[in-house]
């Protein structure tokens, strides 16, 4: 397995625990669905950041978040900035 500098602080980064959002004070779990156009969920989007996709550009390019209404960007936007 190939893994990239600091993929272990990425993933211990994003628990569920830690990431709130903001609005609601919800905590995700890996069932929360963050873009509902594209029906991806926050396990999704965990992966796609832990494999490089830690920009808003690439995450929406990798997993197709965003693609639809664009309402849930800024939600991408914010998990983004928290790791
Ligand atoms: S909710 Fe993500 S594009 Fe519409």
């Amino acid at each position: 397995m190939n893994k990239e500098k600091g993929g272990d602080n990425v993933t211990s980064s994003l628990s569920s625990q830690d990431l709130k959002w903001d609005s609601v004070g919800l905590e995700l779990t890996d069932a929360t669905i963050i873009c509902h156009c594209r029906q991806v969920n926050w396990e999704k989007i965990k992966k796609f950041i832990k494999v490089g996709a830690t920009d808003l550009p690439q995450l929406i390019q990798r997993s197709r978040a965003g693609t639809g209404c664009g309402s849930c960007r800024e939600h991408l936007k914010k998990i983004l900035s928290s790791i």
